[in-house]
């Protein structure tokens, strides 16, 4: 955002983000169980809705929900048909969310919630909501009068089962994976919709192995809370990552969520004890590792032995590492991240990166 210019949309951070699942119930407990967030809230039957039952979790400033319908023909339903599981709100903490609403939609989003006021004992929430990428909403969220435990509609959940926390502590980015040629689209939609700016980019010879290749912009908005990089499949020999997500996911949609950790190392194993499964990072990698990032205080050995991947720009270096898809069709991943200073991406591990995905792809019989 150019100096003096007003941010017509200011946000202070990720509010939550939903995923629609088949069984929210079975996700809650995964979620939980695997990676350590904890009982929110809940609705559903006990709280009244007779169409959704809803479960929110929260880790650190993470806050997920789980939602799965309760009858037939809803629009949950259809979305988990066509999609898989997969998230359909990435919902931003805003000021003020008529404005956000308001202004967003003149500058040509095409609405998906005019805005509501949600009231309960706890106070009022304000909502409203934007499409972008796919099927994906942004839903602006106005919580300052708002005193309850998540949001209008959902009650405490007490569970009697709570795995301890791994440490998770703000969502670093997420990235969104969108059709062939449709990334500037989809750059364009948030620097002149949202007002935000692009941060770096990477064409098809940054990010290209022998098989596959893909192109991808980082949109930023103008106080660096919220991150988007977006991707688009580049032409290599074979089906790009990017091109088989878009098949299975049937358009464009969240490719990833990278969670910060301030213990990589410590998450990283906790996370594996639990039976989260990792992409596996061939022991070459490690080969050359410090001539690459040079030196770094994490013991190498440790780091091969949990597969995690470093990379360092001009401000410092990252830890990073992926998980496997976390849903039968091979669409959404997460990625663990430690940042030492660097404020990029990991653009020096996607080739270590991609030749793994392209490994699993081989297993899945997709990397026509
Ligand atoms: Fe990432």
């Amino acid at each position: 955002m150019a100096l003096g210019v007003e941010d017509f949309l200011p946000i202070s951070g990720t509010d939550y983000v939903e995923f629609y699942v088949s069984n929210a119930l079975q996700a809650a407990h995964y979620y939980k169980t695997a990676f350590g967030f904890q009982s929110l809230a809940r609705r559903g039957l006990e709280t009244g809705d007779r169409e959704i039952s809803s479960y929110a979790l929260q880790q650190g400033k993470v806050r997920l929900i789980f939602s799965s319908p309760l009858v037939p023909g809803t629009e949950i339903g259809t979305h988990i048909d066509e999609h898989g599981d997969g998230v359909k709100v990435i919902a931003l903490t805003v000021e003020d969310a008529t404005r956000s609403f308001e202004e967003t939609v003149k500058r040509g989003a095409k609405p998906f919630l005019s805005p509501q006021t949600l009231e309960d004992k706890g106070g009022r929430v304000v909502q409203s909501g934007i499409y972008t990428y796919g099927e994906t909403v942004h839903i602006f969220t106005e919580r300052k009068a708002y005193r309850g435990v998540f949001l209008p509609g959902f009650k405490r959940w007490d569970s009697d089962y709570n795995p301890s926390s791994l440490g998770l502590k703000y969502i670093d980015h997420m990235v969104g994976n969108v059709g062939w040629g449709e990334m500037n689209t989809w750059t364009q939609f948030y620097e002149r919709v949202m007002g935000f700016t692009q941060l770096i980019s990477f064409d098809d010879k940054d990010i290209s192995t022998e098989y596959t290749a893909l192109m991808s912009k980082v949109m930023r908005n103008g106080n660096d809370r919220i991150k988007f990089p977006i991707n688009e499949p580049a032409r290599g020999k074979r089906k790009s990552q990017i091109e088989e997500y878009v098949d299975f996911y049937r358009g464009s949609g969240v490719q990833h969520i990278a969670i910060a950790t301030d213990n990589i190392v410590e998450t990283v194993e906790e996370l594996k004890s639990r039976g989260v499964e990792f992409l596996k990072i061939p022991d070459t990698y490690y080969e050359d590792l410090l001539s690459r990032v040079g030196n770094i205080e994490e013991d190498v050995s440790v780091l091969r032995s949990l597969g995690i991947l470093v990379d360092r720009d001009e401000d410092g270096y990252l830890l990073q590492l992926f998980t496997q898809p976390v849903e039968p069709r091979p669409t959404l991943f997460f990625e663990l991240i430690q940042r030492k200073g660097a404020k990029s991406f990991g653009k020096g591990n996607f080739k270590a990166l991609f030749e793994a995905i392209e490994r699993e792809q081989i297993l899945r019989g997709t990397l026509e």
